[in-house]
């Protein structure tokens, strides 16, 4: 079975309310009717009930940037799977390196979240990717090994195909550097392996494995050219309409 592409568009802590809302409407209008892409956007929690009825019935799909793993309780801050679900979110970012890198998530949490999206029929967009020293050190595929087998001991050949990874170098992301298109698929294809591996390789050939680090319209297309790259998690070119539609529409120049 063919994997449908992916691009979705975190665009972190940027944006008003109303910035969000004129964002979107923009990329409604100009992607309507592309259907062989899944496109989705996650603005910051403030904007998802909006952005949520914007993109109401449209080809746009909602995702969280973060959520509790907890229902609802004394946890000041915090919001629940079940809120962002009450508000149109089909998709849920976990693990994102800046959660990891400056709120301590861990690899333990990740595990928490991505059990609860999926008992809540929410997908998880799990990110995962090493840091420039952990490259240097030519630790790369250790990284990916343990965040992979640490943090998603939860996931099972039953509910692989209802998440999709996210390989996300972390010297690549706002820095303008990609990762060349050999760099991410020798990733991508170790992540696959890896999957078949636990799992099988029926169910590793269709979980989607999404790109992130500095995407942009211009070498969107030779990523997305490699085998194992199924799709892209976009921040900064997220932000503006025109660099967004010709993301999403990669494959249609
Ligand atoms: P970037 O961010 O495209 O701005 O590098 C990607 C991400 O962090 O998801």
């Amino acid at each position: 079975m063919a994997r449908k592409p992916v691009i979705a568009g975190n665009w972190k802590m940027n944006t008003t309310p109303d910035e969000g809302v004129q964002l979107v409407e923009g990329l409604k209008k100009r992607l309507s009717g592309i259907n062989d892409v899944e496109i989705i956007v996650a603005p910051p929690f403030t904007h998802l009930s909006r952005v949520g009825e914007v993109v109401e019935k449209s080809n746009i799909k909602l995702s969280s940037q973060d959520m509790s793993p907890k229902d609802s309780g004394a946890y000041t801050g915090e919001v629940s799977p079940l809120m962002i679900k009450a508000v149109g979110c089909q998709y849920v970012i976990i693990g994102h390196s800046e959660r990891r890198l400056y709120f301590g998530e861990t690899d333990e949490s990740v595990e928490e979240k991505v059990t609860a999206a999926l008992n809540h029929g929410i997908t998880p967009i799990i990110c995962i990717g090493e840091s420039l020293a952990e490259r240097e050190a030519d630790q790369t595929l250790n990284v990916i090994l343990t965040q992979l087998k640490g943090g998603l001991s939860c996931l099972t050949a039953k509910n692989l195909k209802d998440i999709i990874i996210a390989y996300e170098p972390v010297w690549a992301i706002g820095t303008g550097k990609t990762a060349t298109d050999e760099q991410a698929q020798d990733v991508h294809h170790f992540i696959r392996k890896t999957l078949a591996g636990l799992f099988g390789e029926e169910i590793s050939g269709q979980t989607r494995i999404l790109y992130g680090g500095s995407v942009k319209p211009d070498n969107v297309s030779g990523l997305m050219t490699q085998p194992d790259i199924d799709g892209a998690l976009v921040g900064g070119a997220s932000l503006s309409v025109e660099s967004f539609e010709k993301i999403v529409k990669f494959n249609r120049s």
